[in-house]
């Protein structure tokens, strides 16, 4: 089994997606739920799942950044899913566990990426933009915020949305699979990274 820690800042309707995945029971646990806001909603359905919650951060009792990645040694952790977290990862931590790190972004990088750019924010620059497809991405986590090898990217039309909050939707439900599908192709020994460029076997 494939042991993962998830990163979450917010609703945690991916890690909702990860835990309900029933090719995922098979292949991997998730040893810890991750977060930088001890009250995020994601921490209940990590609860639901009976699945440890830890708080990164300065406040006392929290894990600090400092020693984040050898507390992720302690637990032998294979993976690490960033799903929804919006902090950035120490340093030491991404070399630690280099292309060990993943994230999904809800758009298609490297367009609509940057230190600003999550969440709302991202599907409401792509709707101002007027570009008719988004997506989702899943990549390696770099020292740069969305910088890393992209793993894979799925399309949605949005020539027919009216709002941002269309877009949202339509992503959303595009992550839900890629997540999942990118963490078994990992647990599966699938994702093969050679000069800068990632491929995933079939
Ligand atoms: C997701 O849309 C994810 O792609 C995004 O935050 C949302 C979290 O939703 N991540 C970023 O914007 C990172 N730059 P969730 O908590 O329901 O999974």
């Amino acid at each position: 089994m494939l042991k993962v820690a998830v990163f979450v800042s917010g609703r945690g309707s991916n890690l909702r997606a990860i835990l309900n995945s029933p090719k995922l029971r098979k292949l991997i646990k998730v040893q810890a739920v991750i977060s930088n806001k001890a009250t995020c909603r994601a921490f209940k359905i990590a609860e639901q799942y009976s699945i440890n919650q830890y708080v990164v951060g300065n406040e006392k009792k929290s894990i600090s950044y400092n020693n984040l990645s050898k507390f992720l040694k302690s637990l032998e952790i294979d993976l690490v899913v960033l799903a929804g977290f919006l902090k950035m990862i120490p340093a030491d931590m991404i070399v630690d566990f280099r292309n060990r790190i993943i994230n999904i972004h809800p758009a298609l990088l490297p367009s609509f990426g940057g230190k600003e750019m999550y969440g709302m924010n991202v599907h409401k620059a792509v709707y101002d933009s007027s570009a008719q497809v988004s997506g989702a991405t899943v990549h390696f986590v770099d020292e740069t915020y969305d910088t890393g090898n992209i793993i894979v990217q799925r399309c949605v039309d949005i020539s027919e949305v009216d709002s941002p909050e269309e877009i949202l939707e339509k992503v959303l439900a595009v992550e839900h699979e890629l997540l999942p599908y990118v963490i078994e192709k990992f647990a599966l020994d699938k994702i093969i990274v050679s000069n800068g460029r990632v491929k995933v076997l079939s």
